[in-house]
């Protein structure tokens, strides 16, 4: 039986391992992590991250060929394949401090799995790691072990969070990258077996080391790329009358652009394409490559330009101030079907208004009071670092209060602001919501989920990213 431990029970090394477990009744699987809570979480009743469809998953295969573990030492030393799944955050301070990766976990892994390996294994990057972290990673290994062999695999995770699952049952591609040697290629083939098991052959691409470790910062920055020339675009639709939503399908239609991901916004977020755009720049500048470093950076300028954009409309919109008023959020994780909030544009959206000194009622299905004031209280970069490792915050925001309900939210508030597109703010009773706002009610879309048309006959004034302004907001100074 080939057994299989992951280091790190996190948004990916746990739906990831539970797939293969289910995929592979003949492999053993452990996931590993050095957070007690977290472990204790996977082997609840409640899962420690929101993804559907994976509850049914880990309840089919826990104590049959799925474990979680703390006794991280244990079952590295018993596995043949090691998936490193841990945390690769932007480093805080140092050298590369706002853009490198800081990979102190990933090399505290390393050195652990070489100190404790007593047989051949293969070890693979899962997490997202700058190009040549391999071969640190091989120096380490090799420099710390017993004549022991080790093969060092890329094999970089493209699944997408809210909608993991069905990304790992029927992946677009699967990468593998390794050693171009008789031991890679038995490494490589080893890993694709796996695989195979639900992934058509076809779909397996396999690449030397370094392809495969730049391929994922590559897609990362292509698809925030989208975003924010979508975004960027969003403006000009609004200062010349045109709809974004038109211009994106008439764009999309163009095979060689093809429809996807081209949703104008409040903003990219999530843990990943910051991140990785950051690093990517880190690696070009290092590289000597400025004018490649300069084009990547403009698409974050871009899209943190969206979310200031986005609360000067809020304010300037109402009358130049918000002070004082209630202000409705909906939505706080950076998209819809995940509790995470890692990076999402709703707490720069927050903390504009906040600094206009609003008052801010929060809604969101998935996100807990306890994180949401954690996050606004957090300081920039805190939030790629695990936040299960962090006491949380004493400080608590008196401006904002947390409520169970889009309708308590939006109670006696002057506005609403969407900001993350959940299904269930598409059916709301927004009569009903209109009914108990103060007057003129707002309608902030940053998501353009709403019915523009409908709100507005209600008798909302409403904002909807890109889309053409009704009067009242095309009376007012253009907003920068
Ligand atoms: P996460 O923060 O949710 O999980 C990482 C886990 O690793 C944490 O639970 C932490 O306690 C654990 N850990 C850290 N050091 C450890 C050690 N030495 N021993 C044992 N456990 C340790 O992170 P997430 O989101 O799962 O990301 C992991 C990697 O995958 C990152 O490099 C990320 O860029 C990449 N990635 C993330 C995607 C996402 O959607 N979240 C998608 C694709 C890649």
């Amino acid at each position: 039986m080939v057994k299989i431990c992951c280091i790190g029970a996190g948004y990916v090394g746990g739906p990831t391992m539970a797939v293969i477990a289910l995929k592979c009744p003949a492999i053993e699987v452990a996931v590993v992590d050095i957070s007690v809570s977290r472990i204790n979480a996977w082997n609840s009743e409640q899962l420690p991250i929101y993804e559907p469809g994976l509850d049914d998953i880990v309840k089919q295969c826990r104590g049959k060929n799925l474990f979680f573990s703390t006794d991280v030492e244990k079952h590295v030393a018993e596995a043949d394949i090691v998936f490193v799944s841990v945390n690769t955050p932007t480093k805080t301070q140092g050298l590369g401090a706002g853009k490198a990766a800081d990979l102190t976990y990933w090399e505290s892994a390393a050195r652990m799995i070489a100190d404790v390996s007593k047989s051949d294994k293969i070890v693979v990057e899962k997490s997202t790691v700058p190009v040549k972290t391999a071969e640190a990673i091989e120096k380490i290994l090799t420099h710390n072990s017993k004549k022991i062999n080790f093969q060092i695999l890329s094999n970089p995770e493209f699944l997408a969070e809210g909608t993991a699952i069905q990304d790992l049952f029927n992946p677009d591609r699967v990468l593998i990258g390794g050693r171009e040697t008789p031991e890679g290629a038995k490494a490589i083939q080893a890993l694709k077996d796996v695989y195979a098991h639900w992934v058509p052959v076809e779909r397996i691409i396999c690449t030397n080391l370094w392809s495969a470790e730049l391929s994922k910062l590559a897609a990362n920055a292509f698809l925030a790329q989208r975003i924010s020339s979508v975004n960027a675009m969003s403006a000009l639709c609004e200062a010349t009358g045109a709809d974004v939503t038109q211009v994106s399908h008439a764009v999309g239609k163009d095979s060689r652009i093809g429809p996807k991901f081209l949703n104008a916004s409040v903003g990219f977020g999530g843990s990943c394409f910051q991140k990785d755009i950051l690093n990517l720049v880190y690696i070009c500048e290092c590289n000597g490559l400025p004018e490649v470093a300069n084009y990547w950076k403009q698409v974050i300028k871009v899209n943190d330009y969206q979310k200031t954009r986005f609360v000067n409309r809020v304010v300037s919109s109402m009358f130049n101030t918000v002070s004082g008023k209630k202000i409705a959020i909906l939505g706080f994780a950076f998209k819809k079907d995940t509790g995470d909030t890692r990076e999402t544009p709703a707490i720069d959206v927050c903390k504009g208004l906040l600094g206009d000194k609003a008052r801010l009622s929060i809604y969101d299905p998935q996100v807990s009071e306890d994180q949401i004031q954690r996050d606004l209280s957090m300081k920039k970069f805190d939030w790629d670092h695990p936040v299960h490792l962090q006491p949380a915050s004493p400080m608590s925001i008196t401006q904002v209060s947390v409520v169970w309900d889009a309708y308590e939210a939006t109670k006696d508030a002057h506005g609403i602001c969407i900001l993350t597109e959940w299904d269930e703010f598409k059916n709301l009773d927004y009569q009903r919501i209109y009914n108990n706002m103060q007057k003129p009610a707002f309608v902030f879309d940053g998501r353009n989920i709403a019915d523009v048309e409908k709100l507005r006959e209600i008798g909302f004034i409403v904002y909807s990213i890109g889309k053409p302004l009704d009067s009242w907001l095309k009376d007012l100074p253009a907003v920068a």
